[in-house]
């Protein structure tokens, strides 16, 4: 199974003071020495993390981008000139904290195939981000998707109450009949170092997409050396 490190979330702390600290690029840097197959990026219609610019700067050191975007107009023109490895189309509400829930492929199924044609001309993997239900596997087929990435929000939060069973039944039911419709199978949304080991339950997944809690690991792996090299440089 692979690994796409989702870096939104280094940008959203830059954004916080408006410079260039964290570095995103820097960061990259560091991420793309590890085995790490993409590094995903969601440009959201609001820009409130990554940017338009980041893009660019990323694509320049030779990462295998996954383009997570909404299915609108203004962001396809932007994939299509940026020309990722791979696009996530995700649904996306400006009011919500983070992606809620999977895309209702199934009630827009000809606008996606249409939307998604000319990002497969392009030779762009396409990807669409569901719920584990088999309506809108069905529906991701009929619109031409190579690859479904399953939404692992309700199992992830389901863990966390210990009650996960039905949710991870769920995942290995839609990665199973997806993979039979000949549609491959990512997965990501919620999940972290406690529950990820479930993931190797879920037969066919070719990679999951994680990105909070490897941004909040990062912090306390890192802070005891931040707080000494401080220290250090004020005695
Ligand atoms: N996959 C998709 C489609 C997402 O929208 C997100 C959140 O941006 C993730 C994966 C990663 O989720 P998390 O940050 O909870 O690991």
């Amino acid at each position: 199974m692979k690994l796409g490190v989702n870096i939104d979330h280094i940008a959203t702390l830059r954004n916080a003071r408006g410079g260039v600290e964290p570095n995103l690029v820097e960061a990259a840097k560091i991420i793309l020495k590890e085995n790490i197959h993409s590094l995903t990026m969601h440009l959201r219609e609001d820009r409130r993390h990554i940017k338009d610019n980041d893009l660019y700067d990323i694509k320049k050191l030779g990462a295998r981008i996954n383009l997570e975007m909404a299915a609108v107009e203004e962001i396809q023109k932007i994939a299509l000139d940026l020309v990722p490895y791979s696009v996530c189309i995700v649904p996306e509400r400006r009011l919500e904290v983070t992606t809620e829930g999977g895309l209702d492929a199934a009630s827009q199924t000809d606008y996606l195939k249409e939307y998604i044609k000319p990002l497969k001309e392009k030779g762009i993997i396409v990807s669409l981000f569901i719920d584990a239900d088999f309506k809108q596997i069905e529906a991701s087929k009929k619109a031409g998707t190579d690859y479904i990435e399953l939404h692992t929000g309700s199992f992830s939060n389901a863990f966390l109450s210990g009650n996960y069973s039905k949710e991870l039944e769920k995942l290995k039911n839609s990665a199973a009949y997806a993979a039979d419709l000949g549609i491959k199978v990512n997965a990501g949304h919620g999940l972290d170092y406690k529950n990820v080991y479930l993931m190797k339950e879920v037969p066919n997944l070719c990679e999951l997409n994680i990105g909070h809690s490897i941004i909040s690991k990062a912090v306390f792996i890192g802070i005891k050396e931040a707080v000494r090299e401080m220290l250090s440089l004020i005695s």
